[in-house]
């Protein structure tokens, strides 16, 4: 469990990651979240209401809420694990959350919001929507912060802020990290329309919204399951990380007496999962969607005989398997005693050591240069 003393500004945080129990030794927070809360406290801004975007781990929220736990704080974000990881750690520092309310990344933000902080997301068409977003409710001359690291502060990312919200220039570099100041100009934008795209031997339309994983085409990793789908009467069946849906889909047209439980970490995942679900005319009885860690929440009654996934490698910007072997302990625990995980990874992963540890057994099914399909009976 990795523990990070926060400490900026006069504020003093105790910070987890989320979950708590990953073995890894990155920080819950970065100088990009110092950066804003030593700007905030410098500038001595008064409490009003203000919207918080992409805050990882909580930093932002529990460094306000430190700082006057009567701020009023609207906290946007898509990621379930963040949302989780925010309130354990306010709980950790003994932070009453009474001044704060949540939305997801598709959620109508109140129209009296009088300051906006952003995280910089590493995925810039999320950002474009969420500046987008912004412009629809923000007054003329309401401020946004935007922090990231120097290194991703150009001409071309103060031209897309200036296009979308209103005209924006950079601070000096501090600890490697830069914050935008962007002034909204009353203008509202158009939201960008989500991607589509066929997957035409399937009979299958794609829509993602705009922070889903394979935002414009099908992912090898996913294309290899397709084709190496398993055989059985599978009666419950789990997506897990189903991003667009697209596992899910597939194996509804070819199991259509199963349900299928769609999961994943990003809200819009699941929404357009569940968008994918209706617009291919799947049975709406028999789709399921979880906005979910893992399968942390989903109800003890489900007990699966196939679990389809196709694991991250990835939190946020760091490389990790932590989220790789929850996956494989929360499957193990959903499965009924015969039922089957089938998994995607790169070879190089090496996820048949951990479901050999996990599983006690473990098959290939298939392989070629770069990806290998793994099976796990429980
Ligand atoms: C490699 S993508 C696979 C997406 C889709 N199943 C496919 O094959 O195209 C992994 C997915 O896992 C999701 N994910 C990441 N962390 C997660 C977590 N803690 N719980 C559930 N899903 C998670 C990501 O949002 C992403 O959609």
């Amino acid at each position: 469990m990795t523990v990070s003393e926060f400490s900026c500004a006069g504020i003093e945080l105790a910070l987890f990651r989320y979950p708590k129990q990953q073995e890894s030794n990155l920080q819950a927070w970065d100088a990009a979240d110092e950066h804003l809360i030593k700007h905030l406290v410098e500038t001595a801004h008064i409490p009003a209401n203000t919207a918080i975007l992409n805050d990882n781990f909580g930093a932002l929220q529990c460094g306000l809420t430190r700082l006057d736990n009567t701020w009023p704080l609207w906290i946007e974000t898509d990621a379930k694990t963040s949302l989780l990881g925010a309130e354990y750690n306010l709980s950790a520092n003994e932070l009453a959350p009474t001044n704060i309310s949540r939305l997801n990344s598709r959620e109508q933000l109140p129209n009296d919001i009088k300051l906006v902080i952003v995280k910089l997301p590493k995925n810039l068409t999320y950002f474009t929507q969420q500046l987008q977003r912004l412009s629809q409710v923000l007054a003329e001359g309401t401020q946004i912060l935007i922090s990231a690291k120097a290194k991703n502060i150009n001409k071309s990312l103060l031209g897309l802020i200036e296009q979308n919200l209103g005209p924006a220039s950079a601070s000096l570099t501090w600890k490697k990290t830069r914050i935008i100041t962007c002034t909204a100009d009353g203008i509202k934008r158009s939201l960008l329309k989500e991607v589509s795209w066929p997957v035409k031997e399937f009979n299958l339309t794609i829509n993602n919204f705009s922070n889903v994983f394979a935002a414009n085409k099908l992912d090898i990793g996913a294309r290899i399951m397709l084709d190496n789908m398993p055989e059985g009467a599978f009666k419950t069946i789990i997506d897990l990380g189903c991003g667009n849906g697209i596992l899910g889909l597939r194996a509804a047209q070819l199991y259509p007496q199963a349900h299928i439980h769609f999961v994943d970490d990003s809200e819009m995942a699941i929404a357009s999962s569940q968008y994918n679900w209706e617009a291919n005319g799947l049975n709406h009885d028999q789709g399921h969607f979880h906005w979910d860690d893992c399968l942390t929440h989903l109800d003890e009654n489900v007990s699966a005989d196939l679990v389809l996934c196709n694991p991250p490698f990835h939190q946020g910007e760091a490389i990790t398997d932590h989220i790789a072997w929850q996956m494989f302990l929360d499957a193990k625990r959903r499965l009924a005693t015969g039922g089957i995980l089938h998994v995607v990874g790169n070879r190089h992963l090496s996820y048949h050591i951990k479901l050999k540890r996990i599983f006690k057994n473990c098959t290939t099914i298939a392989s070629n240069g770069k990806f290998v399909i793994l099976q796990a009976t429980k």
